[in-house]
């Protein structure tokens, strides 16, 4: 026997890891654990336990506690305490425990790894490479922004009290996702974990203890949905950041509409896996490996449908099988296994569920020779070719060993495959030709594209999804932006918006005032760049500051708001002209606005009561407002991550596509432009509903936009009643964001219709934006609303 013959016969021995000291540790306890609520364990009288079990053998570890709606009020009355003592410590003491925190994970690495796979299912090799390390990372890379808080984001301050919700799949790494960045910035935490796998966040609780991090700074109660639901709801909470399933975010989005509460959702996905003819296809399969054999496939961003071209689908298919039947299933505490266990019996079944579905829509299965452990919860990793496009298994998120596999003949259809799903959190791109990745990467709608590789994370760079994959990100400066808010803005507790208030609420339609006819003067709307009179024909009067009938405009209804998101999308190519072709508009709009300066002074006067200074000040401030907007058009770069790997990781910032924007009755015509003018700036198309009291100052900018280059259906613009059109535009699913500044309480509405489409908000809650001020009507803020970043990591060396 030769060499090559001994290794290929060579047998694996077992080789587990040893689980002494995390008996140990759960010994401490007795197996029973309290909630840590002020820097103490409390137990709870009389509280619901629950158990928490090891998936691999379905033995019990330990039992938990059911945090009540009770306990987790004691818990955030206790964030709430300590904020302000937190605050007190200042960057630098706050940068302190987050090293400190850092180095208590390290030093405590092999405890967190056991725990992990104990509770959660997942290969030692996985928990001790992968995801402990990572955790650490996070909290030094934390730790640096803590330092850098006050001379990196400027005029910015902590939300407050912030309550997190994770899942099952990543523990204690949602936990360093969710904790560090939150307290880098200055708040405090309520953390709830997963009810499947709550232990590595009470070890965590304990380091906090070690390190004598302040009473109160961090809170985790454990418990189901019920506690999870608590938390969402409870009003001092200042903010909810939540990963986990769509479902679940999209209640959490209905729950917290209107509060005020700052919202970030990490969801569900359906990656893609895009290869093409010309990739190294050995290093595809252990792509493909990594994509959706890592972590038994429980991985949000899972490469979970592999498009592959069609010229080397069928030699991919044989060397993935190849590879699946050396794959090893079973113990995860075995440092040699490649696959755990699933994290529960329900989500087994889950997946045998869709895998029997899959089966039954026509699709064909391959699986190993071998078969899985009978005890425990085991499932072996899975493929399906000859798939259709719509079929249940290439849509819905099986959170699974269980991948997809597509064919596609040109990189168009490729683009078209991939983003054909509701989600939009990560893809990856498999092509040795880096001009064809880099034409394919920024037409995926995804949050994080990998070329080369896959399911790579780090601290510096940030992730979270499009469309219906949430919003937000986590890690690196976008995602200090989600624990922070501008410090002009009034704190939630004092926001009481008014109700909607309608000026033509008891209108019934044109009238006549002082005794004489209206004039007929009717501005139409405003719809892929030609005026068009409203579909129903009706309209409203606009009147004078002095109640005179000073024209009349368009009553839009829920067809006209249609018919101007459609035109907004066909307007799509916006976003591909250039960044200086897109300034040179908006200055060429200035301009034409100046030239008509003296007409728009006067209708300001008319409308409103307002001086003929004032009237030549909201001019001028407008004028300058494009300028400053058009300014910015080719300046709001992206960065170039320094993650710790041979790549580099390019963030960049991309339009949120169609946005509908609501104007505020201040500053009618100021309002309108400060809006708007960023939003084109980077290459959205808009839906505007202006000034339901002045809305002529925005009709009247149509002959400015007609003369100035602008594309039709960049910006549409419908009038009438603005709680009738809102409802229309916020439930619309192909509208991708939007902004209310009115100065009601609108907000709620549009927060908790938005959840149909997972829209991106931007809401006023009831507080009337000063738009003179360039705090408040030009600030970097509407840009970071207007783009959502997506990281692009492209791999370098031999
Ligand atoms: P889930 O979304 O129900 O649970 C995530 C977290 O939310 C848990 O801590 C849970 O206790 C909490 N929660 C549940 N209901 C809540 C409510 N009404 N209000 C507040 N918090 C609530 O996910 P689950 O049931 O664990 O898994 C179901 C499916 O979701 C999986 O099969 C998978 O497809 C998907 N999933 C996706 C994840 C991702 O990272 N994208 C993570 C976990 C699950």
């Amino acid at each position: 026997m030769d060499v090559a013959e001994i290794f290929e016969t060579l047998e694996y021995g077992p080789a587990p890891e040893s689980t002494r000291e995390a008996m140990q540790w759960l010994d401490r306890f007795d197996r029973r654990f309290g909630l840590f609520i002020d820097g103490e364990w409390q137990m709870p009288r009389d509280a619901e336990m629950f158990e928490t079990a090891n998936p691999a053998t379905g033995k019990p570890i330990a039992q938990v506690t059911q945090a009540s709606a009770d306990d987790v009020d004691a818990a955030v009355a206790a964030a709430r305490k300590a904020f302000p003592k937190w605050q007190a410590l200042g960057d630098h003491g706050r940068a302190r425990y987050l090293y400190a925190l850092a180095r208590q994970v390290q030093k405590h690495s092999r405890l967190f790894a056991v725990i992990e796979s104990l509770d959660n299912g997942k290969p030692i090799r996985e928990s001790r490479d992968i995801d402990i390390p990572l955790v650490a990372r996070h909290f030094y890379h934390h730790a640096g922004w803590a330092q850098l808080l006050s001379t990196e984001f400027p005029g910015y301050r902590p939300v407050g009290v912030v309550g997190q919700i994770i899942p099952w799949n990543f523990p204690l790494l949602m936990l360093a996702w969710k904790i560090a960045p939150a307290l880098a910035a200055g708040n405090t935490v309520v953390l709830k974990p997963a009810e499947f796998t709550p232990l590595t966040a009470l070890v965590f609780a304990q380091i906090c203890q070690e390190i004598g991090l302040p009473n109160g700074v961090v809170n985790i109660v454990t418990g189901d949905g019920r506690t999870g639901e608590a938390l969402v709801v409870h009003p001092d909470v200042d903010k909810i950041a939540f990963t986990g399933s769509t479902e679940v975010g999209r209640i959490i989005r209905t729950a917290t509409a209107g509060s005020g509460k700052k919202l970030s959702l990490e969801l569900g996905g359906k990656s893609p896996f895009l290869v093409f003819e010309d990739a190294d296809l050995d290093s595809v399969v252990e792509g493909v490996v990594d994509a959706i054999w890592f972590n038994q496939g429980q991985v949000c961003c899972a490469g979970s449908r592999i498009l592959a071209q069609e010229g080397i689908a069928d030699l991919l298919v044989r060397k993935l099988r190849e590879r699946m039947e050396k794959l090893r299933v079973g113990n995860p505490l075995d440092k040699a296994i490649d696959i755990g266990a699933i994290v529960a019996p329900v989500q087994l079944e889950k997946i045998r569920q869709l895998v029997d579905q899959g089966v039954a829509e026509g699709a064909r299965i391959w699986q190993p020779s071998w078969s899985c452990p009978e005890d425990g919860c085991f499932f072996p990793p899975t493929l399906f070719t000859d798939v259709a496009p719509a079929a249940t298994i290439a849509q819905v998120e099986i959170f699974g060993p269980v991948v997809v596999l597509m064919a596609f003949r040109t990189p168009a259809e490729a683009v078209e495959l991939a983003n054909n799903t509701r989600y939009g959190l990560a893809a990856s791109i498999w092509s040795e030709n880096i001009n064809l990745a880099l034409d394919v990467a920024p037409k995926l709608k995804a949050g994080t594209v990998w070329i080369n590789c896959t399911n790579v994370f780090d601290a510096a760079s940030g992730f979270g999804g499009y469309r219906e994959s949430g919003f937000g990100r986590e890690g690196g400066r976008e995602g200090m932006w989600e624990y922070l808010e501008p410090a002009w803005m009034p704190r939630r507790a004092d926001l009481r918006p008014a109700a909607a208030s309608s000026p033509h609420a008891m209108d019934g339609g044109a009238r006549q005032v002082n005794g004489v006819p209206p004039i007929d003067r009717t501005a139409k709307l405003y719809i892929g760049g030609k005026q068009v009179r409203p579909d129903q024909g009706f309209s409203l009067p606009v009147y004078t500051a002095k109640g005179e009938l000073a024209g009349e405009v368009g009553r839009g209804n829920r067809k006209d708001i249609r018919n101007a998101v459609e035109a907004a999308h066909k307007a799509a190519s916006w976003a591909q002209s250039t960044a200086h072709n897109r300034a040179q508009i908006l200055y060429y709009i200035a301009e034409n606005l100046q030239a008509r300066s003296d007409e728009f002074v006067r209708r300001i006067q008319q409308l409103g009561a307002v001086s003929g200074r004032n009237a030549r000040r909201e001019v001028d401030t407008t004028i300058e407002r494009l300028f400053h907007w058009a300014a910015w058009a080719d300046k709001w770069d992206g960065y170039v991550h320094h993650t710790p790997y041979h790549n580099i990781t390019l963030a960049m910032p991309e339009p949120i596509g169609v946005l509908g924007i609501v104007c505020s009755d201040h500053a009618p015509l100021l309002g309108f432009v400060s809006a708007i003018a960023p939003a084109l700036a980077v290459g959205n198309t808009v839906v505007v509903i202006p000034s339901e009291a002045a809305p002529l100052l925005a009709t009247d900018m149509y002959q400015v936009f007609d003369t100035s280059d602008l594309p039709g259906g960049v910006v549409n613009i419908v009038t009438g009643l603005r709680g009738e059109l809102l409802e229309t535009l916020a439930a619309h699913d192909d509208v991708d964001g939007l902004w209310y500044f009115a100065a009601d309480d609108g907000s709620a509405s549009v927060e908790r219709l938005s959840a149909g489409n997972m829209k991106r908000t931007w809401v006023s809650n009831g507080y009337a934006r000063d738009w003179f001020s360039a705090e408040q009507g030009a600030a970097r803020d509407f840009l970071r609303h207007a783009t959502q970043v997506k990281n692009i990591w492209v791999p370098y060396g031999e």
